[in-house]
């Protein structure tokens, strides 16, 4: 279902009494300033805050996710966590496809196909991100990169399989750089992402698929970015780890 969405990448933050501290006020700013109807909100914290972060939500509204899991359904891997362990502490949603993990961990699309399939066999929505480095911007690639990053990583579901997944285009070169993508810029790219997507399943798929921006995203530039027609919201890394911004970036539709 296409919806307003905001999603908070916690990434390797917090500590658990900070974290339980960050959804204390999140959830108490929410219940006083935005009371009624609202975005779908996404907090994803570090696999060992999951918990306490969810107990804290409770009710409340936001859902809770998680930002990687590994792509056999359980057995010998030392250290790993699975999407049906994720499940069962209370997450709805998974981030995969970050390009940190693409970069650091050498995540490339043919594992994300199969991770894919495996969270949404155990139940998650998945956050499947995409998105350039500068150079490839810079080469004028950036729609054939894109493209095959869906092709390759994404377009091996079934129509059903699709409804289950919200995507993010975070340029690489507006991560944590305080560079954020003009709202042309993120148009643009999200208007191809949505064609990509009707021409590989129908447009009323296309239609229906929540495309949110990331990259620097934070409670000034976000209802400028918010408001294109193709932009349904915001994955936000470093501004979700203050109450306030999170919350101000989750009124800006
Ligand atoms: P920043 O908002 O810190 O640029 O991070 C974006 C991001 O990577 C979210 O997944």
């Amino acid at each position: 279902m296409r919806q307003n969405f905001v999603a908070g990448n916690w990434k390797m933050n917090l500590t658990l009494p900070e974290a339980r501290a960050l959804t204390t006020d999140i959830v108490r700013l929410l219940a006083d300033e935005l009371p009624g109807a609202r975005p779908q909100l996404v907090l994803c914290p570090p696999f060992p805050l999951l918990l306490a972060v969810g107990e804290v939500l409770g009710q409340s509204g936001p859902a809770l996710g998680a930002q990687n899991f590994h792509q056999m359904e359980s057995g010998a891997y030392t250290g790993e966590v699975s999407a049906k362990q994720l499940h069962s502490v209370g997450c709805q949603y998974v981030i995969l496809g970050h390009s940190e993990r693409r970069q650091h961990f050498r995540e490339d699309n043919a594992l994300l196909a199969q991770k894919l399939k495996t969270a949404l066999a155990a139940g998650l929505q998945v956050i499947f991100c995409v998105g350039e480095s500068l150079a490839t911007r810079e080469a004028d690639e950036t729609f054939d990169f894109i493209g095959q990053q869906l092709a390759e990583g994404l377009f091996g579901l079934s129509d059903a399989e699709m409804e289950q997944v919200v995507i993010a285009y975070e340029p690489i070169w507006a991560i944590g750089t305080g560079r954020t993508a003009s709202s042309a810029q993120a148009q643009e790219v999200h208007a191809f992402i949505r064609q990509q997507v009707a021409a590989a399943y129908d447009a009323g798929i296309a239609a229906n698929t929540t495309i949110l921006y990331g990259g620097s995203c934070n409670a000034q530039n976000a209802r400028e970015l918010f408001s294109q027609p193709d932009v349904d919201g915001g994955l936000i890394g470093g501004a979700s780890l203050k109450a306030r911004d999170f919350v101000d970036i989750s009124k800006s539709f």
